[in-house]
């Protein structure tokens, strides 16, 4: 398992929530995207944010690049609190942290080439670049995509595959130097044969210029396949982490459960689709009080209408459930006796709290 320590951290978010208030006449009440967020990406690591669709993960991925601004919460990048909303400060903000979009597509404007796309990229990084010298910037920036530079550096983004374009997009990210990459579904609209090659190139990226990446996926195959942490999210709240061996081989909440049963074949990413648990997600505007998972969980019992904390359940392991409170000290401390605790039975993940065994 990867030791970490607080150094690591490059991008930190604390109790981050958005609410999108409603629009319209007469409109009230706000749509609860994100709730209460907290997690560290760190520097030559992967962190997966898996959910289903609507969950909030592109919301967390824009707040974290400062895309949206917070409803509450605090974003801090190397310690430091980031309040960059726009000009010359989001600006140096977006170098250090990008954002790689699902839409190679729409990244990329037709009419410019690959040429003229990263000598943009590399000059805002070094204005005085030219001649060779930026020509070698060019070529060991496709390199490091894996792109041959004197078949690519001319082409159009038309003259390119899904996969290509997804590659170029990466190195003009990459021209900044960034220390993190937030990639929201950075695979979902390639064709399945290339997808891996993609995740394979993120990879190395990590391992080998230690940048911090946020991987967002509906698919909790690929997070084991490719992240050292995976975070699972419903209904704008983080329900369960931990390393991604974990919680992808032991699920411990019932949500996490029901999305791993539901992805057809782990060991293959070419036929995974989009899948998502039994039931309908809840109304984000007017979300279930308690865990937002009650209504369609089948341990719920009346202490699920309350909030669960998070709970720590193994070194590095958190999880939002009622199920593990009796396991986890002090975890039912104001709960009234007789109260009923759901009872996961043989679908608990196993608890290792120091001192109490189970
Ligand atoms: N700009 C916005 N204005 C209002 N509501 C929004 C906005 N962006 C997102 N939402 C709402 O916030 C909730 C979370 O949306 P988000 O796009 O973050 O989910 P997601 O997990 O990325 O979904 P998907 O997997 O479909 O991409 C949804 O209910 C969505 O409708
Ligand atoms: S048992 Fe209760 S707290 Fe745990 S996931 Fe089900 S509804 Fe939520
Ligand atoms: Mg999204």
């Amino acid at each position: 398992m990867t030791r970490n320590t607080h150094d690591d951290v490059v991008l930190e978010a604390q109790n981050l929530s958005k609410h999108f208030p409603l629009r319209g006449i007469g409109a009230k009440g706000a749509v609860h995207a994100v709730d209460d967020l907290n997690l560290a990406l760190r520097s030559g690591q992967v962190l997966a944010l898996v959910g289903e669709s609507g969950s909030g993960k592109s919301t967390v991925a824009r707040l974290l690049a400062r895309l949206y601004t917070q409803t509450s919460g605090t974003v801090l990048l190397r310690g430091e609190p980031v309040t960059a909303k726009r000009g010359k400060a989001f600006r140096a903000y977006s170098r250090r942290a990008q954002m790689i979009f699902q839409d190679p597509f729409a990244s990329l404007n037709p009419v410019h080439t690959v040429r003229y796309v990263l000598t943009r990229a590399v000059r805002i990084h070094d204005p005085r670049l030219k001649g060779p010298e930026l020509e070698d910037a060019l070529s060991a920036l496709l390199t490091r995509v894996q792109l041959t530079p004197e078949r690519f550096v001319d082409k159009f983004p038309h003259e390119l595959s899904g996969g290509q374009r997804q590659r170029v997009v990466i190195a003009r990210a990459l021209a900044a130097h960034p220390e993190v990459l937030l990639a929201d579904e950075p695979i979902s609209m390639l064709d399945v044969s290339i997808r891996v090659g993609i995740l394979n190139l993120l990879k190395d990226l990590r391992d080998r210029l230690g940048i911090a990446i946020l991987y967002i996926t509906h698919d909790i195959a690929s997070a084991r396949y490719f992240a050292d942490t995976t975070y699972v999210m419903y209904a704008g709240r983080i329900v369960e982490s931990g390393d991604s061996e974990s919680v992808t081989q032991m699920p411990a909440h019932p949500y996490t459960q029901l999305l791993v049963r539901s992805a057809p074949d782990p060991e293959n990413l070419a036929r995974t689709a989009r899948t998502g648990a039994n039931g309908e997600p809840p109304n984000m505007v007017t979300p279930p009080a308690g865990c937002r998972f009650h209504p369609r969980c089948p341990f719920a019992t009346e202490l699920c209408k309350t909030t669960p904390k998070l709970l720590t359940i193994a070194p590095g392991r958190e999880v939002a459930c009622w199920g593990y409170a009796a396991a986890v000290p002090g975890a039912l401390d104001g709960v009234p006796e007789g109260v009923a605790v759901p009872d996961l039975g043989s679908a608990a993940a196993p608890v290792e709290v120091s001192g109490v065994p189970r």
